[in-house]
């Protein structure tokens, strides 16, 4: 695990962006796996400006969503699937058939995880992962105590989730469950990459990275994946003891 700590949060975005540049230039028919939430949201932007600017190729690119609030559609801009669209997709102009992103008004859920599941096998599996990180420690969804060996499930959120939640929507919105990719994936990733900014990350980046691997705490397990890459703030890092690079 390589932890890689930039000034501000601009810093951690241009530098999360040329990791996804370089992942497309590198292979040009990648499947990468993108979180939604405020954290990546000028990385993908800057990541999308270059790749525009540079006239990069994306078409072969395949991209999956991280994760999805159950029973809200994706033409609430609250959504994760509303977010990758506007914040990634329509300015890359990628086309229907590259995405697969979980339909959080899916009625039968199980099928939903199912046909993720397969879309990312038959692609051969995620190239790059870029996942953020909760206030409670969860990665998509997988909220603490969560099993490591999930592929993609539905979840009951955590108190925390459902609190810090209602930033992304307009309105106060019930929310219950989830559905999300599992740490199986992401340990099953060629690159996981975490990133965090702001002192309301700095506890849990230093339980995730400094501690034990622990259920308690999902986003630890990145300290098992074979080609992590921690970008954080110094900020969020600032309660940071391991600076392992
Ligand atoms: C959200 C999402 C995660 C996201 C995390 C951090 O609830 N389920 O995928 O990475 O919490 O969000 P933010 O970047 O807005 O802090």
């Amino acid at each position: 695990m390589q932890i890689i700590i930039e000034k501000d949060y601009e810093a951690m975005s241009r530098r999360t962006a040329d990791v996804i540049v370089d992942t497309i230039i590198n292979n040009p028919s990648a499947t990468l796996c993108l979180a939604a939430g405020d954290t990546p949201r000028l990385a993908y932007s800057l990541a999308a400006k270059r790749i525009n600017s540079e006239q990069i190729d994306v078409t072969s690119c395949k991209f999956v969503s991280l994760d999805e609030w159950i029973g809200i559609s994706d033409n609430n801009d609250g959504s994760c699937g509303y977010f990758l669209r506007t914040v990634l997709f329509d300015p890359l102009r990628i086309t229907n058939q590259q995405v697969h992103v979980f339909d959080g008004l899916a009625n039968n859920l199980l099928a939903e995880c199912g046909a993720m599941d397969e879309f990312i096998f038959n692609n051969g599996g995620i190239d790059l992962i870029v996942v953020g990180i909760g206030r409670n420690g969860h990665v998509g969804f997988n909220e603490p105590g969560v099993s490591f060996d999930h592929y993609s499930h539905v979840v009951e959120l955590d108190a925390t989730t459902k609190t810090v939640g209602q930033k992304y929507f307009r309105e106060t919105t019930a929310l219950n469950q989830g559905i999300t990719l599992g740490l199986k994936h992401l340990l099953e990733s060629r690159q996981a990459v975490l990133i965090a900014n702001g002192t309301a990350k700095a506890e849990v980046i230093h339980l995730s990275l400094d501690e034990e691997i622990s259920t308690a705490m999902p986003a630890s397990i990145i300290q098992n994946h074979q080609n992590a890459l921690v970008i954080v703030d110094e900020e969020a890092a600032s309660l940071l003891k391991t600076r392992r690079s």
